[in-house]
Parts: structure tokens; sequence; C-alpha cells
């Protein structure tokens, strides 16, 4: 089947904005919390409302698209062959509890293993980055300019979860702890999905993460890519976007020299 990208893009925006209203709404309302894998994994009914939102208006206007997503709503996606969604309702659950901001909506569209359309919504902020595979990335009606050509590590700010300089099974912390020392800056936002955004602006140059699912980090893949930066695996091959995988984004010096001096997973 052919892939409508304009039509799906404008479609995806659409709920994607109407959907945020009702969060902007009830952002007050009394929360039910529930824990999953461990006591600060969180997920709230909002998330699962929003998820449910997405599932039930692709099943009916694409019956034929999978959805990767989050909390239980979509498919058992093995492949991106067709078209896929792949769909975090609430990227930065944690924040939009505690903080009731700097959480973000984010949706990717895959068609045949190609990323071809990325959002992610700051619901709080009303700010709508957006991307289509080849045409460019925008900050809401704004283009997003190509990274600078080089970067030095010395002069990066990086983003990623402090947790990560403290002892783990999955990667080496003594050489995070160098990575951190190296930097001009570290930042945690508590967003994946927005901070592949901030690397997309340039205003952040680099983010780790060991623990990500594609619904954290697809559609920022595709924003990011448009501007030219990269997003590797942390073993320095592709990402599959179909499971957990550790990686290293940002603009491309950054991730190159992170790579090969700072990663060392165990
Ligand atoms: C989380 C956020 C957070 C990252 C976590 C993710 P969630 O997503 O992106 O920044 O550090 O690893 O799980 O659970 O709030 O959708
Ligand atoms: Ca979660
Ligand atoms: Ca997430
Ligand atoms: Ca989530």
């Amino acid at each position: 089947m052919t892939f409508q990208k304009e039509s799906v893009f404008n479609t995806a925006k659409t709920w994607i904005k109407d959907i945020g209203q009702v969060i902007r709404t009830e952002i007050d309302q009394p929360r039910q919390i529930d824990t999953k894998t461990h006591p600060n994994d969180l997920v709230t009914e909002m998330d699962k409302k929003v998820e449910q939102f997405f599932a039930e208006k692709i099943r009916t206007e694409y019956p034929d698209h999978q959805i990767l997503s989050e909390e239980g709503f979509g498919d058992d996606v093995k492949a991106l062959s067709g078209t896929t969604w792949i769909i975090d309702p609430i990227d930065g659950t944690m924040n939009f509890i505690h903080q009731k901001r700097h959480f973000a909506i984010s949706v990717a569209v895959f068609h045949d293993h190609i990323g071809e359309i990325g959002f992610v919504y700051d619901v709080m902020g009303d700010v709508l980055y957006a991307a289509k595979n080849d045409e460019g990335a925008y900050k809401n009606d704004e283009r997003l300019q190509s990274l600078d050509e080089k970067k030095n590590l010395t002069e990066s700010i990086y983003l990623f979860n402090t947790l990560w300089t403290t002892e783990n099974n999955i990667v080496d912390d003594k050489k995070i702890r160098e990575l951190v020392k190296t930097v001009r800056g570290v930042r945690t936002y508590g967003s994946a999905a927005l901070e592949f955004c901030y690397l997309a602006e340039g205003i952040a140059d680099g983010y780790v993460s060991f623990t990500l699912h594609p619904w954290d980090f697809a559609a920022g893949a595709v924003i990011l890519k448009e501007v030219g930066g990269v997003i590797k695996h942390a073993n320095g091959r592709d990402l599959t976007f179909l499971t957990q995988e550790p990686l290293v984004a940002g603009h491309k010096d950054v991730v190159d020299r992170t790579l090969t001096h700072y990663i060392e997973l165990k």
C-alpha cells in the first residue's frame, strides 16, 4: 500500500493537538498513580487514556497500520514493514505527576523500516516539534537549522539521567563520570523525547541512555536526523527501533567521541 505521508502527518498533528488540549484541561485533576516494574516506574490513568485515544483513532482511520506503544493498547510488533505508529502517550510521566509540566507526547510513523514522520509535543508549553523525512524539522512554525559543522566534546552540553554515574550492571559508570568531567555541563530534563528535540535545536549536544524503548526515541530520531544529528546503538551500530536499546545521540562529533572513549557496555 502506498503511504500518504502528507495526509498521515496532518491527521496525526490534529490528534496530538486535540488530546494535548484534554491533558491541559485536566492537569489539576486528582491522578490515579500505579507502579509497573519498580516503585519509581509510574503510570497514570492519563497515560492510558492518551494511548487509548491514539489506538482507537488509528484502528478506525488506518486499520492496516500497526501500533508499537508503551501502555499495552498497541500490537506485538515484530518488524517495521508496512506502516507502524510508535507512540509514547506521555514521555516524562514523573514530571507529569510531580511537576505538571515538562512532559511530551511522542509519535513517530515508520513506513517500510524508514522513519517518515516524527512529532514531539511539549504539552504544557504548547510547543510542537515536527519532522518529515528529508523535508526538515520544525519547532512550531520555525524551521530548525542544521547543527554546527564541528563540535568539541569539551564545549558540549550533555543530557542524561544522572543515575548512569552510579554503579549499575549495564555500563561502566567510571567512564560516564569521566564523560561528565570532560564536557562543559550536564542537564537532566526527565523527558527523553524532549531531550532529543533539544539536541535537534542545538541547545544541547549529546545524550546517552541505556534503557530506552522505541517509543522514547523513535520520534526524536526522525527529528534529529533532519538537522544532521545522529542516534546510534551504544555498540556503534544502527538501532532496530523494535526493542529496548542502549543508545547515544546528538551531534555526530559528540556521538563519535562518546562511543570511542566513554561507553563500555558490561
Ligand atoms: C522516561 C523518560 C525519562 C527517561 C526514562 C524513560 P516515561 O519515559 O523519557 O526521561 O530517563 O528512561 O522511561 O516512562 O516517562 O515515558
Ligand atoms: Ca513509563
Ligand atoms: Ca518514555
Ligand atoms: Ca510514557
